[in-house]
């Protein structure tokens, strides 16, 4: 009988409307590695994914871009293929989830979830934007807090108090999409009955499919009972048609598991492999599926009782990871810390990356921090200084002096088989995702091999005619001692081995650890890996600061005949708050040349703003006067006080300079379109 398993891998598929970040890359980091691992061990196991494509912030995103959704969500396909690729991430298929074939597998779910009579409907209210005429998740409605006041605030919690409230009790609601003011609205739903599915979940958890940690989650919501899941929106809406409904499209988070399925069947309709002898209820396939933490909900709910409902196989596990922090803290784009794929690969070596994160991953669910000082001195100690120094301090003396051949015997056949023997934990680590555990045995075996070549300082035994013979074998087993430690590492550096390969002559599988080379011919070394170097994290770093950067610049600029600023997407402007105010107050300020201190009345709330239009205008002539003001700008401590916004003025400056001056019947805190 065969031990050939057949395994499916999964990671969660990127959103289409946005560039990939380092947070993205440990997930699929930690997929490729066990694939990879998977492969080598000569199983049948495939990784894909794919975009996900649906959804309401794609379809106004491509709006905003003056695309078809279509359009942009092949464009950023591109994007994202071309990361990963350069991330050494070796997908078996990557789709997308708007695809005929993902089409084809919603809709069966779907109606064989309702033959069953798991889809129930009703009416529900919601808010609706009267000019878009478009319901409003609610990540696209602010307004006031009606706790603390805080002007534009997301529909659920307040950023200035912590309060959380519904939707309906902002104050002054409007809708990020056209500014105007939301209204309620029916509107009939369909419903996924995941309450019915709740003892075969139980059970499903208990069986080993999650992470001890998530399970205790789960609990909790058991706890709190399973709801019915609302999986409809109305149109306009960029997904799938609900089949017998029109106007119904399938929520984004219905169709996006399930495009694991559309990308595996792609991938099946083009190599002749069997989609059901995966994906069947009497499967003997393994299916897993690696998440961040924040997901779960979907895969370990949802997921597994859509799939039991239309008739599949669930998951084998569902492997949830935690966050990334970068430095200790959130990724942020001030600090530099929120890096794109992109980014880093323009300034390192996305193996760094791949062995760094190896290097702490764990199979918790624990969040994982890239320190990026720790980051160059873990992979240039260990790599650099470690693995790759084995070979670079052999290599020379078998090219130059042995023709380029190991030597016919093994100096020291216990050590040799101390390597070999590690073979079997190292590889359980890996089937258990403790790459941390994996690295650290294969680091420790590389300070051996180190160590067996100081005390045995091959360079002295080369000169003697006498002792060269042990030469030779000193540096043929630091070879075989490097060889061994590739094979282990090839899970998580595949471009390195790729080059260890030609070096060596040999193509490494992972049963290549227990064969140790004699009288092979070995080809002449070149250096493998170079030291991550400190600019080079500096650059990073400073190039991923850069946006804000130029934000902050024209916020100060002085108002002059400059040329045009550079393009802004219109996101970055729609962010921007305008508002009619009424300067209420205004005033000159001890020592300042150019400013004015006004009170501005926004409608019921009152801004000190400091503006500096002195040299313009008299106080007594602005008073009472409309203006209009940017009134979501962070507040500003100046030298004389808090600036609490910024007032709209042209001009090329000294006297010639005009602040905006609605007409009259334009009231205080009015929104400018
Ligand atoms: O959270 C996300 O980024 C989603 N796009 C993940 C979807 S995973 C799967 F269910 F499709
Ligand atoms: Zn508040």
């Amino acid at each position: 009988m065969s031990n050939m398993r057949k395994i499916l891998a999964t990671s969660a598929l990127p959103y289409a409307n946005g560039s990939l970040h380092l947070g993205h890359l440990l997930e699929h980091i930690q997929t490729d590695v066990w694939v990879r691992y998977q492969r080598l061990r000569g199983h049948q196991a495939y990784y894909v994914c794919a975009d996900d494509a649906h959804g309401t912030p794609i379809m106004l995103k491509a709006q905003q871009m003056g695309l078809s959704p279509e359009e942009m969500v092949a464009e950023v396909q591109k994007e994202h293929e071309a990361d990963f690729n350069d991330f050494l991430i070796k997908f078996d298929n990557y789709h997308t989830t708007h695809c005929d074939e993902n089409r084809e597998l919603a809709s069966l779910i779907y109606n064989r979830l309702n033959d069953a009579g798991h889809i129930k409907t009703k009416v529900i209210e919601q808010l609706f934007d009267p000019e878009k005429e478009m319901f409003l998740p609610d990540r696209f409605v602010k307004g006031t807090c009606p706790k603390c006041k805080a002007p534009d605030q997301y529909g659920d919690s307040c950023d200035a108090c912590g309060a959380t409230y519904s939707t309906t009790d902002l104050i002054n609601p409007y809708s990020t999409v056209s500014g105007a003011t939301p209204v309620m609205k029916e509107s009939e739903h369909y419903f996924f009955d995941l309450p019915a599915f709740e003892g075969m979940l139980k059970e499903w958890l208990r069986s080993g499919a999650v992470q001890e940690q998530m399970a205790n989650k789960l609990e909790e919501w058991f706890a709190d009972g399973l709801q019915q899941w609302d999986i409809s929106r109305d149109a306009p809406y960029f997904g799938f048609e609900i089949p017998g409904t029109t106007g119904k499209y399938f929520y984004v988070w219905l169709d996006a598991p399930i495009g694991y399925m559309g990308s595996f069947k792609n991938l099946c309709d083009k190599q002749g492999l069997d989609f059901d002898e995966f994906w069947s209820k009497d499967s003997d396939a393994e299916v897993y599926h690696f998440i961040g933490k924040d997901i779960v909900y979907f895969h370990s709910l949802f997921w597994p009782a859509m799939l039991e409902g239309a008739g599949f196989r669930k998951p084998t596990a569902v492997n949830a990871h935690g966050f990334l922090t970068v430095n200790g803290t959130k990724m942020s784009k001030s600090k530099g810390t929120f890096i794109k794929a992109r980014t880093y690969l323009t300034h390192l070596n996305p193996e760094y990356l791949r062995y760094y994160f190896s290097a702490k991953l764990t199979s918790r669910v624990d969040d994982l921090d890239l320190n990026l000082e720790d980051f160059s001195q873990r992979v240039n100690s260990d790599l650099v200084g470690k693995f790759v120094n084995i070979a670079s301090r052999c290599a020379g003396f078998i090219s130059k002096q042995f023709d380029g051949k190991l030597s016919s015997t093994i100096l020291d056949p216990a050590l040799a088989q101390e390597f070999v023997a590690a073979g079997d934990t190292i590889a359980q680590y890996y089937e258990d995702r403790e790459y941390g555990k994996a690295m650290r045995e294969i680091m420790a075996l590389a300070d051996k091999a180190n160590e067996f070549i100081a005390v045995e300082e091959p360079w002295v035994l080369a000169k003697a005619e006498e002792t060269r013979a042990r030469a030779h074998e000193v540096c043929s087993l630091g070879i075989n001692l490097f060889k061994i430690l590739t094979v282990y590492l090839k899970p998580v550096l595949p471009a390195l081995t790729e080059k260890v390969e030609s070096f060596l002559n040999i193509e490494l599988t992972w049963d290549d650890h227990k064969v140790l080379l004699t009288d092979h011919q070995i080809e002449k070394f070149k250096p493998l890996m170079q030291r991550v170097e400190a600019k080079h994290i500096e650059a990073m770093v400073e190039e991923s600061k850069d946006n804000l950067k130029e934000q902050a610049a024209v916020q100060e600029t002085e108002l002059t005949k400059d040329p045009i600023s550079e393009e802004i997407e219109f996101d970055t402007f729609a962010k921007v708050d305008l508002r009619v105010a009424k300067i209420a107050k205004a005033e000159h300020v001890e020592g300042a040349n150019k400013l004015l201190k006004l009170q501005l009345d926004l409608g019921g709330e009152t801004r000190q703003v400091f503006a500096g239009i002195k040299s313009a205008y008299q106080p007594e002539d602005l008073e009472g006067k409309l203006t209009v003001m940017v009134a979501n700008l962070k507040p500003r401590k100046m030298r004389f006080g808090m600036s609490e916004g910024m007032v709209l003025a042209a001009g090329p400056g000294g006297k010639d300079l005009w602040i905006l001056n609605p007409e009259d019947g334009a009231q205080p805190g009015m929104k400018v379109k």
